[in-house]
C-alpha cells in the first residue's frame, strides 16, 4: 500500500535543475555539452575565503553558531552597507541564513499566514512563487513586459485585483537581469507603505551590474524585509551562505523559525565568509568577466536570429523572446541540448503562463563557452 505524499509537497520543479541533470547526463556519455542553462558564477570562493575556511578547519571546533549568526559576520554586513550604499543598519538586524532561499523560508513564514496573497513579476525567479505555494501562500503573478523594462510598477501593482499583504521584488532580476532604479524603487516602497504591503527584496544580484549600481531598499522602508547571499556577486554558491536585514518587530519570530527549521547556517562558511567583503579587487575582475560574456552574446544572438531581448543591466542572463522559433519553450530546449549540446533554460520556469515563447540563457560561465556556444546556435538556427 502506498501512503499519501502531502500536496504541498508537489509544487512545479525547478526546471533549470531538470535541465542540468539532462546536461550533465550527456556529458557523463562523453558528449560535448555548453552549459549556459545554470546560474552560478564559474569562478571558486575568493582566494581570501578559501584560506580563513582552512585556518576554520585546523583551528575551529565548527559547531553550531547563534541562530542569528557569527557576530563579527553580522557586523561586517552592517559594515558592507555603510559602505557600498551609505546606508546605516543595526548589526542586531542582520540574520545570517543558509543561502537567500533561507531567507525566503524564514521571511515568508514570518510574514504571511496560510491564505495571504503575495504579488510577485511574471517572469520571476521560480522558488518565489514556489515556496509560497509549499506553504498555502497564494502567489499573485503580475504580468511584466518590455513595456515597463519587465519590472513592476505602482500602477501595475495596483491594478491587480484583491489585498495584498506582500510584494516580491528583485533587482537585477532572474531572468531578465532588468533593474528597478532609483525613483521607481522608492515609488514601489512607499506604495508599499501606503498600502500596508509588505516589502520584500532579493538583493542577491547587487554587485554584478553593467550600468548603474543597483539600489537598495535598505533605508527606504523600515518593514522591508531586505535577502542577499554570498551565492552571486561573492562567487560562493555551494557555500550556501546568504542574509537578511529584517524589521525590529520580525526578529523575534525569526529567530524562532531560524533556530527550529536550520538552529544555524554552516559554521565554516560563515567563518570564512567574514573575509569576502575583502576581496573586491578580486571579484571585481570577475564581473568583467560576465560583462566580456554579455557583450559578445548580445552582439552573436542576432545573428542567430534571436534579437528580442530583455535588457540585461545586472545579473548573468539574457533572457529572449523566442516566439518566432517555438511556442514550446521546453521542447525547444531539450531539441537544442539533443542537437547542439548547447543547455539553456525554457522560459516556463519563471512564466507559465508566457514563458512557452521565451528563453534565459546565462553568461556566468567561460567566455570561450559563450563563443562556441554562440556558434553552435547560429548554424542550428539558420
Ligand atoms: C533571484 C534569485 N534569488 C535567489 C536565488 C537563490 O540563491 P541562494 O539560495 O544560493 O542564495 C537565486 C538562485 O539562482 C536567484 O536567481
Amino acid at each position: 500500500m502506498s501512503l499519501k505524499i502531502a500536496t504541498r509537497g508537489t509544487i512545479s520543479p525547478f526546471i533549470v535543475m531538470d535541465v542540468m541533470r539532462a546536461a550533465n547526463q550527456r556529458a557523463s556519455e562523453g558528449r560535448d555539452v555548453l552549459h549556459l542553462e545554470v546560474g552560478q558564477p564559474g569562478t571558486p570562493a575568493p582566494s581570501r575565503v578559501i584560506e580563513a575556511a582552512k585556518i576554520a578547519l585546523d583551528d575551529d571546533r565548527l559547531g553550531y553558531t547563534d541562530s542569528f549568526g557569527v557576530p563579527k559576520l553580522r557586523q561586517r554586513i552592517a559594515g558592507h552597507y555603510k559602505d557600498y550604499y551609505g546606508a546605516e543598519v543595526n548589526p542586531s538586524q542582520i540574520v545570517i541564513t543558509t543561502g537567500s532561499s533561507g531567507g525566503f523560508v524564514l521571511s515568508f513564514l514570518s510574514a504571511f499566514n496560510a491564505g495571504d496573497r503575495v504579488a510577485l513579476a511574471a517572469p520571476g525567479y521560480s522558488a518565489y512563487r514556489n515556496i509560497l505555494t509549499a506553504l498555502d501562500i497564494e502567489p499573485v503573478m503580475i504580468p511584466v513586459g518590455p513595456e515597463t523594462n519587465f519590472q513592476l510598477t505602482p500602477k501595475l501593482i495596483s491594478a491587480c485585483a484583491g489585498q495584498l499583504d506582500g510584494l516580491i521584488i528583485a533587482s537585477p532580476s532572474n531572468p531578465t537581469g532588468t533593474m528597478i532604479h532609483a525613483t521607481e524603487l522608492n515609488a514601489i516602497s512607499d506604495y508599499c507603505c501606503d498600502a500596508g504591503i509588505r516589502l520584500i527584496s532579493d538583493e542577491i544580484y547587487h554587485g554584478i551590474t553593467y550600468g548603474p549600481r543597483a539600489q537598495t531598499v535598505c533605508g527606504l522602508n523600515s518593514d522591508a524585509v531586505i535577502i542577499n547571499s554570498f551565492s552571486k556577486y561573492f562567487s560562493m554558491t555551494g557555500w550556501r551562505l546568504g542574509w537578511m536585514v529584517v524589521p525590529e518587530d520580525m526578529l523575534r519570530s525569526i529567530e524562532c523559525l531560524s533556530q527550529n527549521l536550520f538552529i544555524s547556517a554552516p559554521t565554516l562558511s560563515q567563518l570564512a565568509g567574514i573575509h569576502a567583503f575583502d576581496c573586491t579587487a578580486e571579484l571585481e575582475v570577475i564581473v568583467e568577466g560576465y560583462a566580456k560574456n554579455r557583450d559578445l552574446l548580445l552582439q552573436k544572438l542576432p545573428e542567430a536570429g534571436i534579437d528580442k531581448l530583455a535588457a540585461a543591466e545586472g545579473a548573468f542572463y539574457l533572457y529572449a523572446d523566442v516566439g518566432h522559433l517555438t511556442n514550446d519553450s521546453y521542447t525547444f530546449c531539450q531539441k537544442m541540448l539533443a542537437e547542439t549540446g548547447v543547455a539553456i533554460t525554457p522560459g516556463i520556469d519563471f512564466d507559465p503562463n508566457c514563458g512557452n515563447n521565451f528563453v534565459r540563457l546565462s553568461f556566468a560561465g567561460p567566455y570561450a563557452d559563450k563563443a562556441a556556444a554562440a556558434d553552435k546556435l547560429i548554424a542550428w538556427l539558420r
